[in-house]
């Protein structure tokens, strides 16, 4: 069917696992199954998958694409915030590749490119009702502000906010070319494309409650972990990699008391080693292969 995603850092990725044995690995972002592949192939089929993914058509799509390792992979079509409902043992790695597929993206229909004459929806699940139509068109001029601000790192956040509660007073804003036009009519020249992926990445991040699934998907993915047992996360912008940085940091300390208590009363234990004190990123050849990798960081963990 041809349908395509460059899947990040493959090799980075298989450095972490040891392909040898038969092992439980749950893909919580299944995509293209690109990750999946890779990993069935490297271990010549001898990994057991549990693969998640929002969005059923890239679950049916990857399903074509991992027929011939069909015995060993089961799929949920859910957000990975859910994981834990879905799991009963414990599994010897997890994987997420964040953010939204170039099959996602490409699909114009699906209304993620702000290049799309379709309505602006960026759902990754389908079967949920908020869409970027929406909250376009009916949140009020502060929280418009706010998602600009704190999802797309927008300067001109109050800006953009106002002309678009005001251009929608006119007219309904249908399509993401309406709306980046609309961007592009109260942008400076110097950062019209800027302004535009930023706000489209803003309310993507919104419609499909981004960063707090991955909260969530963290806090729940060390209880599934078997001992020594390994995350990997890959992350596309800085917000991603915060939350994900942080976590990990917090997981590993063994105790949370301010500097100035002498006794620790705190009973936290570390839970994860830190494989990645820095973040692996993609190589030069990687790069330039494909340049959207460029802003892939991957850190790994292991639980203990
Ligand atoms: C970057 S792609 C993954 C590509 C995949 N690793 C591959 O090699 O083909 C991210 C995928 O994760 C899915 N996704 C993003 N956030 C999700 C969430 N909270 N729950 C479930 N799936 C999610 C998206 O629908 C998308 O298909």
């Amino acid at each position: 069917m041809g349908y395509s995603h460059y899947s990040v850092m493959k090799n980075e990725i298989l450095s972490f696992i040891n392909t040898k044995e038969n092992k439980t690995l749950i893909d919580a972002t299944l995509g293209m199954g690109g990750h999946t592949l890779s990993i069935s192939e490297a271990s010549s089929g001898k990994f057991n998958f549990l693969c998640f993914d929002q969005d059923k058509e890239s679950i049916e799509i990857a399903k074509e694409k991992l027929s011939p390792f069909k015995e060993n992979i089961k799929y949920f079509h859910t957000n990975f915030k859910n994981l834990k409902n879905y799991i009963d043992d414990k599994v010897d790695y997890i994987l997420a590749d964040l953010g939204i597929s170039t099959y996602q993206l490409s699909n114009k229909k699906r209304g993620f490119s702000f290049t799309s004459d379709e309505r602006l929806d960026m759902r990754m699940d389908k079967e949920q009702i908020l869409d970027a139509h929406y909250i376009i068109n009916n949140y009020n001029l502060n929280n418009l502000s706010n998602i600009l601000r704190d999802f797309g790192e927008e300067r001109n956040h109050y800006k953009i906010a106002s002309y678009i509660c005001k251009e929608r007073t006119k007219k309904k804003i249908n399509t993401c070319k309406e709306l980046s036009d609309l961007i592009d009519r109260c942008s400076s020249k110097k950062s019209k494309i800027n302004s535009s992926t930023k706000t489209f990445m803003a309310l993507r991040i919104e419609v499909n409650n981004e960063l707090d699934s991955l909260k969530e998907f963290l806090k729940n993915s060390l209880s599934l972990l078997k001992p020594n047992g390994r995350l990997m996360v890959i992350s596309f912008h800085s917000l991603e990699d915060r939350i994900v940085k942080n976590f990990m940091k917090f997981s590993e300390k063994n105790c949370i008391c301010p500097s100035t208590q002498m006794f620790c009363s705190c009973n936290k234990k570390s839970e994860l080693k830190i494989l990645t004190k820095k973040p692996i990123l993609p190589c030069e050849s990687e790069i330039s292969e494909n340049p959207s990798s460029r802003s892939a960081k991957l850190r790994v963990g292991e639980a203990i």
